[in-house]
């Protein structure tokens, strides 16, 4: 069943219903203000930092879900809606909701009125813009009551749900302008310099910026009193919970239609002229946010500018061909979800409050293969952030702050596949960019500026982190654990109250992974070529040589006879093996192995696919492990800890599905990995959105695998690593245009379905289009480059500002 449709001409996805599946949501900003909505209007926005610098306050794990956000409320003849539908819920004539790049609007009508609710953060600045406009479509005069409304969030949204004993009396607003500017000042008198505001750009009929005042104390968000009421009450918070509402009259006659542009902003304010006067708060820079966004045209400005933003990046991988679901995805909803898990890492999504997680290590390395084509400028300065947080030995801190960019110590280090997950990074940036440069950029170890050595060291330290630390079969040992979060070789937890990640109570070097050897021997090719490329021969040739060897081990004795072992725990036991009763087989080394080339050639990567597709494949995706683990077992760790089916036991993350669908590409069976990612790519779910429930525009780290409950279903959508593989897995490997140290490599694997079709790249500054010929019979391509015929797969780097016709038969 389906919600809405996609309107790919605009691109947008039209939600046509307020009562989809769960709540459907959009990001709004991309630089340093940021706003999550969903299509009810509900949700927040923040400063940089989800946690110290919220403005809205969201509860998450509310009843009813999704509550808080930019209400509008509507008092038409004493009848109180929304455009939005939430809070009120009153039923509405007809609603739409259209989640574009950057901004979405929403648009209810009722007996006559249509109110179509714009929201946007305008390029540049820190604020999010309200933009309402009011139709009267009915016969008579309307005489409107119309209230805006938003709670602020205290600044930190953890104290703020927390510390009630002191939050309950810190809470300060001012008011201006008989109430069209409400400020949101708490705390500003100490530490902080930084205010917010809610101004609306018309004279208003009151104001209220006391949440008890407007709700009543008992009342619920759907039924406020001062809408009911039909007229503000001109509150002044003191303490409890500041709001900020406008109160507007607003008549139309027939036909009339008004236009409203609210600006909810934050300011900081230089230290020294903080003040306007003793304890009146310097306006000026507030007033001057508001004068940019104070007329409709002004945001008619900023809508056009958000729009060349987005074509103007998205015009660096585009397809042209006859499966509609594969050119949206490829073309707009996929690397617009790579943006926002760019700017968001996994801070703040319905699934992830903003508060608990920093930047991962691992994850922002990842996150790179999907943007770096569109920001390569902000990937440079992102690389530069994370290789910062490295320690000298070549380990990591799994995450870092994005508001201070230091490693953040809660959760510590000893995921011993991190350091390999920087040259992945980097090396990814290279190919992109061509800057050989950025490896003598001086860095950092733990953001301590006397430590700074070249970028290339830091590889370096990466790539012999993994040989300091080999178990006793030579293959990686794997810390507190590798790719896999859950799988918790050294923790033995065994009270419920401590985490699984951060509680390493065995330090024995002895549990391995074989996913470490396969990413180890994966990388290693890059990492030679980029020291040869320093004049590193030496190393080049010691790193080959140790790759050689690795793939050797993981022969011997990461094999399983048909497919891959998952590791050796602490007792030096297999995991992931026919002869264990649970957990026989594992997704990961499986991708990983055959990426890195292992057993391509004698036969190995060829029966572990087939294994994959045997025991892991199901109609939704490929699951993680099976058979489930269905107890808790004190040497596995978390993954025993989830129930069958879900999450890292069993369920479908779609994070590491890419890895089996490139694993593939490798062994040329491009028709079966098209197939696998139709069942996790979102367009072709549409159809399905009462079982997947969530968006069909982005992809969800995990859906429920065979053994659950309700397999299926999806969670976590958005913020995942699954956005920047699976677009690695549809553009480099399946069209197969992926750039390479020397060129463009083009060598689609994708199978029959889709017969002919264009890829437009831009890449160095030269324009590639590709017209693609595909049999679906695979194998090496035909290439002809401005006409003439070209060996091999590579199209060299042509220069900037030329463009380069490619024929390719496949
Ligand atoms: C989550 C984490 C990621 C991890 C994965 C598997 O997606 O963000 O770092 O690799 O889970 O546990
Ligand atoms: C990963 C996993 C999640 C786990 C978290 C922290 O993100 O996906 O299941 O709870 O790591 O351990």
């Amino acid at each position: 069943m389906r919600f809405g449709y996609f309107d790919d001409k605009a691109r947008e996805y039209v939600i046509t219903t307020p009562k989809t599946p769960y709540p459907w949501i959009n990001y709004l900003g991309s630089e340093n203000f940021f706003a999550l909505v969903s299509h009810r209007a509900g949700g927040y926005c923040f400063y940089r930092d989800a946690r110290l610098r919220r403005l809205m306050r969201y509860r998450y794990n509310n009843v009813p879900t999704d509550v808080g956000g930019r209400y509008f409320y509507i008092n038409d003849g004493g009848e109180v809606w929304n455009p939005s539908f939430a809070p009120t819920n009153t039923a509405l004539d007809a609603f739409e909701c259209r989640h574009g790049l950057g901004y979405t609007r929403i648009t209810g009508e009722r007996k006559g009125v249509r109110a179509s609710l714009l929201m946007l953060v305008p390029q540049g600045h820190t604020a999010e813009i309200h933009q309402l406009t009011l139709k009267n479509n009915s016969e008579q005069a309307k005489d409107l009551k119309v209230f805006s409304l938003i709670e602020w969030c205290l600044w930190n949204a953890y104290d703020d749900m927390t510390n009630y004993q002191r939050n309950f009396s810190t809470g300060e607003v001012e008011v201006e302008k008989n109430g069209a500017t409400l400020y949101h000042k708490t705390e500003y008198r100490e530490r902080r310099d930084h205010y917010a505001f809610y101004n609306v750009n018309a004279a208003v009929a009151g104001y209220d910026t006391d949440r008890e005042s407007f709700l009543g104390l008992y009342n619920e968000w759907g039924e406020p009193q001062v809408p009911a009421a039909g007229k503000s009450s001109n509150s002044v918070a003191s303490g409890w919970q500041p709001i900020a509402s406008h109160g507007l009259d607003v008549k139309l006659a027939p036909g009339e239609e008004k236009t409203f542009v609210f600006t909810l902003g934050y300011v900081e304010v230089p230290r020294e002229q903080k003040w306007e006067k003793p304890g009146i708060i310097n306006k000026k820079p507030a007033h001057e946010l508001i004068a940019k966004f104070s007329k409709p045209e002004q945001v008619d400005a900023a809508m056009k500018a958000l729009a060349d933003h987005w074509s103007k990046l998205l015009a660096n991988y585009s397809i042209e061909s006859s499966d509609e679901k594969l050119n949206r995805t490829v073309n707009i909803w996929n690397p617009y979800q790579c943006m926002v898990t760019f700017n968001m890492s996994r801070s703040a999504s319905y699934f992830e409050t903003g508060i608990g997680r920093g930047m991962g290590f691992r994850d922002s390395n990842q996150d790179l293969l999907g943007f770096v084509h569109l920001v390569p400028e902000r990937a440079r300065e992102r690389i530069i952030d994370i290789a910062s947080t490295q320690f000298p030995d070549g380990s990591a801190y799994h995450q870092y702050q994005p508001l201070t960019k230091r490693g953040n110590n809660d959760v510590g280090s000893g995921f011993n596949d991190d350091p390999l997950w920087l040259i992945f990074g980097v090396a990814a940036y290279i190919r992109e960019t061509g800057d050989y440069g950025i490896l003598d950029e001086q860095v950092p170890f733990d953001n301590d500026p006397k430590t700074a050595v070249p970028l290339f060291e830091h590889l370096k330290r990466s790539f012999h982190h993994v040989l300091n630390n080999l178990g006793p079969h030579g293959l990686p040992l794997i810390g507190r654990a590798d790719w896999n979060d859950c799988l918790n070789l050294n923790c033995f937890s065994e009270t419920p109250d401590e985490s699984f990640q951060t509680t390493g109570n065995r330090t024995g070097r002895t549990a391995e992974s074989v996913f470490i050897a396969g990413m180890f021997v994966g990388v290693a090719p890059d990492y030679a070529y980029l020291a040869e490329k320093k004049g590193f021969a030496d190393e080049a040739k010691k790193a080959r040589a140790e790759a050689a060897k690795m793939t050797d081990v993981v022969l011997k004795d990461g094999w399983d006879g048909e497919w891959f072992l998952r590791a050796y725990d602490f007792f030096g036991k297999k995991i992931g093996t026919k002869e264990n009763p649970e957990a026989q087989i594992f997704i990961e080394p499986q991708g990983f192995c055959v990426m890195a080339g292992i057993g391509v050639e004698g036969g190995q990567a060829k029966k572990a696919l087939d294994s994959v597709k045997e025991r892991l494949d199901t109609k939704y995706g490929i699951v993680l492990n099976n058979p489930p683990y269905t107890k808790y077992h004190v040497e596995i760790g978390e993954i025993t800890s989830y129930p069958p089916g879900y999450k890292e036991n069993a369920g479908i993350f779609c994070h590491n599905n890419p890895w089996i669908i490139i694993a593939e590409t490798v062994i040329g069976r491009g028709d079966r990995a098209f197939e696998y990612w139709k069942k996790i790519a979102p367009a072709y779910l549409e159809e399905q959105s009462e079982i997947h429930r969530l968006e069909p525009y982005v992809y969800a780290q995990m859906i429920a695998g065979k053994d659950a409950v309700r397999h299926g279903e999806a969670k976590n959508s958005w913020l995942t690593g699954t956005a920047a593989w699976n677009f690695v897995a549809i553009s480099h490997y399946l069209l197969g245009v992926r750039p390479d140290f020397d060129g463009l490599r083009v060598h689609p694997c994708m199978g029959g379905e889709v017969g002919k079709f264009t890829v437009t790249r831009k890449c160095r500054g030269a324009e590639y289009r590709i017209h693609v010929k595909n049999s679906g019979k695979g194998g090496a391509p035909k290439l002809v480059v401005d006409g003439k015929p070209v060996a091999g797969d590579l199209v060299p780097y042509a220069k900037a500002g030329s463009t380069v016709i490619v024929e390719c038969e496949v």
